[in-house]
């Protein structure tokens, strides 16, 4: 994850920071939330968690974003601890938590790897959805997940990177392929480092990105693909673009309906 992060730092100074800096930016945790959709119980990871916990569990949520997995698990759960390090990810939790009426979500800002959880922790039950290809050392933080749960771990990541998708795009504005960033079989291969024998399942997730316009695509391609936004970029992705993206409803998608997804799973090892 370095490499990535060092090759988006020398790209776009400011952007090898994928931390809160990242996702406080104006609108980005009102666009993730719309983009990602404000409930996961359509999820295939949903129906894993709902198998997993019961009346009595308790549960964390690592980077629990603007909380899709914890708003719907709240209703089913004893008590969910939503952890990010994000303030404006939380500010959209918080407020979607209690116009939902859902007493039971505690929420923690800090980075998981060095957040207060006091008596929060251990939980039965901890999930880490999205999360992992955005942390520099995934090791202690895969750690502390392992020791942080009592019954079941759960660490869920796309199994296709992003990156293929677009690709050609990447190596059309910046002449190389991109560095790669790490996959599920890492995480797997870390867990096992770790002692863990993780159970890995690849399901398919349907593809939720829609852009109202071919400008708004621009927008958020330039921004994936870590170009200049100067008009001239805007222009030629637009270009680009409008052969690549198919309508759908009115909306325009990427020209794929579901991509691969891996469940990383495995008995937690904490006590108490
Ligand atoms: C792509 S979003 C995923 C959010 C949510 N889990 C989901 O699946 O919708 C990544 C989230 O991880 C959070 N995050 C990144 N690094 C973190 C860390 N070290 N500790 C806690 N949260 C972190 C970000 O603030 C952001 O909200």
């Amino acid at each position: 994850m370095q490499a990535r992060l060092s090759e988006m730092e020398r790209l776009a100074p400011g952007r090898g920071a994928v931390g809160a800096d990242h996702w406080n930016a104006p609108g980005r945790a009102r666009r993730f939330s719309v983009a990602v959709g404000a409930t996961a119980e359509r999820d295939p990871l949903f129906a894993r968690l709902r198998w997993a916990t019961g009346r009595r569990s308790t549960v964390v949520d690592v980077g629990a974003g603007t909380g899709r997995f914890t708003l719907a698990l709240a209703p089913r759960v004893d008590e969910i601890v939503a952890v990010d390090a994000s303030r404006a990810m939380l500010a959209v939790l918080r407020r979607a938590a209690r116009q939902q009426g859902a007493t039971n979500v505690r929420v923690v800002e800090g980075r998981w790897e060095d957040v207060e959880l006091g008596a929060l922790a251990p939980a039965d039950v901890v999930v880490c959805s999205y999360v992992l290809p955005l942390i520099a050392e995934a090791e202690p933080f895969l750690a502390r997940m392992d020791a942080t749960c009592r019954h079941r771990a759960f660490v869920y990541l796309n199994a296709m990177s992003s990156d293929a998708l677009v690709d050609p795009f990447w190596r059309h504005f910046h002449g190389a392929p991109r560095r790669a960033a790490p996959t599920y079989l890492d995480a797997a291969a870390i867990l096992t480092d770790l002692g863990v024998e993780p159970d890995v399942e690849v399901v398919e997730v349907p593809t939720r990105t829609r852009f109202p316009d071919l400008r708004a695509a621009a927008r958020s391609y330039a921004e994936a693909l870590v170009l200049p936004d100067t008009p001239a970029v805007r222009a030629e992705l637009r270009s680009l673009l409008s052969g690549w993206l198919v309508e759908d409803g009115g909306a325009l998608r990427p020209p794929v309906r579901s991509t691969p997804a891996a469940i990383l799973s495995w008995a937690g090892r904490a006590e108490g």
